[in-house]
């Protein structure tokens, strides 16, 4: 789906943080500045989040807990997830994941959300969300 502007981008989040349950892992691709840390920030606000969320890129990981527990990630520094503790995280946490790599040790492909948001001239950007099998979006509206 086409998102016009910023406004857009965090709305898409509040659709996907309707659906999204503990335990999905969801891959966030998508060039610099595509728009994934703003989507991650629109699906933590959409379910109460009224802190900041900042890029994980220096950090790696930030962990959200209240009442829908929430770890972002951006693997973009590493060549693997290996080391920073997703592990401990995947069976109680939303993982979204910026540059995603070295998963297929940890969840199936099938299993996993993707996310691919491309950038549109001269302005906007294309979201595409592929659900894992057996999984469902309903249109946004
Ligand atoms: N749909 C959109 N159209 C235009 N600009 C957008 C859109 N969504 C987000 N942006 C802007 O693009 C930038 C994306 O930054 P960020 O979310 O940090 O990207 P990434 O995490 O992919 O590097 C922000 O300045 C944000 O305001
Ligand atoms: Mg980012």
């Amino acid at each position: 789906m086409f998102l016009p502007d910023e406004a857009a981008t965090l709305a898409a989040g509040a659709w996907l943080a309707a659906v999204l349950l503990p335990g999905d892992v969801v891959e966030l691709h998508g060039p610099l500045g595509a728009g994934k840390t703003t989507l991650v920030r629109g699906i933590l606000r959409a379910r109460g989040w009224a802190g900041a969320v900042r890029s994980p890129s220096f950090n790696l990981l930030s962990v959200y807990d209240f009442e829908l527990p929430v770890a972002h990630l951006d693997l973009y520094r590493l060549e693997s997830p290996e080391g920073i503790g997703l592990e401990d995280l995947l069976h109680t946490h939303i993982i979204l994941i910026e540059w995603p790599k070295g998963l297929d040790e940890l969840v199936d492909e099938e299993s996993r959300w993707r996310v691919e948001i491309v950038p549109v001239e001269p302005e906007g950007r294309e979201l595409i969300v592929t659900p894992p099998q057996g999984r469902t979006i309903p249109a946004l509206t």
